[in-house]
Formats: C-alpha cells, structure tokens, sequence
C-alpha cells in the first residue's frame, strides 16, 4: 500500500521487521492481513488514520486551490490599488494603469520595466511587439503565458517611455513587493537593467548581472527567491543577433534547470 502519512506505517514496519527478525514468524506470512490489523489497533490508539496517495494529492489540490482563490483575491485587491493609483505623477497622464497579470501560483515570474504605449492602451503587461518576443520566449520554454505571472517595477507609462524616475520607483514598487510576495515564485526573471537594478538593488550593468542567479529578498525570516536577470525583450528587439539570442536562451535554460522542468532543444 503506498501511504503518505508514516507514523503509522513506521510502527508497522518495526513491528514486521521485529518479527522477522527474531525468527518467529511462520514463513508464509499473510502481509497484508498483519499490516491491516496492525494498522487498525495503530489508529484506534493514536487517532492517526494513513491516507492513500491518491487522497492525499487530491487533499493537497484542494488546499492549492484555495490557496489559488485566496492569492487570486488579494491580487485583485493590489490590482484595484494600483487602477486608483495617485502616488506619482505618472498617475494622471496614464490611460489605463498595468497592474500585472498571470498566475497566481506561478513558479516563474517575470518582471520588466514600465509599461509601454500598448499597454497603456490596453490595461494589460507586455503586449506589444516586446510582448509578443517575450510570448516567444516562454513558449520556447515549453510554457504558456498562462502558466507565468508578468508585472513591471512601474505600473503606469512614463511619457515618451523613458527611464523609470527614482521617485516614481519608490512610490510603486511597494506594489510589486506585495505581488511578489504573495505569489512567491520559486524564480523571477528580471527583464532589463531596471528591473534588475532595482529588485537587486545595485547599480550593475545588466551585462554584468545576467547570466547568473541572484538573491531577491521578500521578507525578513522568508527564503531568498532567485533572481535571473537577462536582457529586456525591447532590448533584443532593437540587438537583435544570434548572440544576444543565445544569451537570453541560455539565461532561461539555467531557470528550467533550476526548476527541473524540462530544456526544449
Ligand atoms: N516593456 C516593459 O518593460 N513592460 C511592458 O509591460 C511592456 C514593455
């Protein structure tokens, strides 16, 4: 019987190797019968009752799920923080605010700079042309767009889209912090040297930085997530060589590796 509780069964397994052990078992032992017995004095003594694996996954699928519609409902709350947003002058020259979207428990989250003018048009990150080379990307990883969660340091256009501001990174990224915090992805891959410079605060360049995993910090007493800090997708767009490629591809080849899933040829 496959379990997954094991106080039980590591009593049963003392029990059975005692007895074999001292020699006092008749050779042909009915197995089943002497763990289902044991099993049931076991539980009317402890309480403890052992689960069969497929109930206990079914068990955690739920608990994921709840987890999934609470995450989902706090996400939604930072996102409506982040429509009535005023703490930057960013506030009131944008369309629409990018709050961010995906999966709330993506194991990988992706995290560029500031939305550009087709996000403002639309409301939603990454959706124009360095969107859809980003689509490119996670596909190449043999993921869907649905699977990852995609934000930004700035949730609202800057005009002419230039840099993000010191002034407007710190009134927003605090938005960026709960989300991350709340979905706690095992990987963020920062896209550009904004993204990067800012989760990781440094000042490196994003040649310096890429290719490597880095620390980010969610919390004092929560476990670093990696950080994999590769080239922005604009930035490939407007670079775009076969080594700059290969860079970007080898990045997220190490984040596959880093979450065992598997590496597309
Ligand atoms: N570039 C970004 O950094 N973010 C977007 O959402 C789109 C383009």
């Amino acid at each position: 019987m496959q379990t997954s509780v094991s106080r039980p069964l590591f009593f049963c397994c003392c029990y059975w190797d005692g007895l074999v052990k001292s020699g006092s078992m008749a050779r042909k032992v009915d197995i089943d019968k002497v763990v289902r017995q044991h099993l049931e004095m076991e539980q009317s003594f402890t309480g403890f009752t052992v689960k069969g694996k497929a109930e206990a996954s079914q068990q955690r699928e739920r608990e994921d799920n709840m987890a999934a519609v609470e995450k989902a409902a706090e996400l939604e709350k930072i996102a409506d923080e982040v429509n009535q947003c005023r703490k930057c002058g960013l506030g009131s020259l944008r369309t629409n605010a990018v709050p961010g979207e995906g999966n709330p428990n993506a194991r990988i989250m992706f995290v560029g700079e500031a939305p550009g003018a087709d996000e403002d048009a639309q409301g939603r990150p990454f959706v124009g042309r360095a969107g859809q080379l980003l689509d490119k990307v996670i596909a190449a990883c043999g993921l869907k767009r649905s699977d990852v969660f995609i934000g930004n340091i700035l949730k609202c256009r800057p005009p002419e889209n230039r840099d993000p501001a010191a002034d407007e990174i710190i009134s927003c990224l605090p938005y960026l912090q709960r989300q991350i915090e709340l979905i706690n992805p095992e990987v963020i891959v920062a896209l550009g040297a904004h993204a990067a410079r800012t989760l990781l605060n440094t000042n490196k360049s994003i040649g310096e930085l890429r290719g490597q995993f880095h620390e980010y910090y969610a919390g004092i007493g929560r476990p670093p997530i990696k950080l994999m800090p590769t080239y922005h997708t604009a930035y490939l767009l407007r670079n775009y060589s076969p080594e700059n490629r290969r860079r970007v591809w080898e990045d997220m080849k190490k984040v596959l590796v880093e979450l065992d899933l598997p590496v597309p040829e």
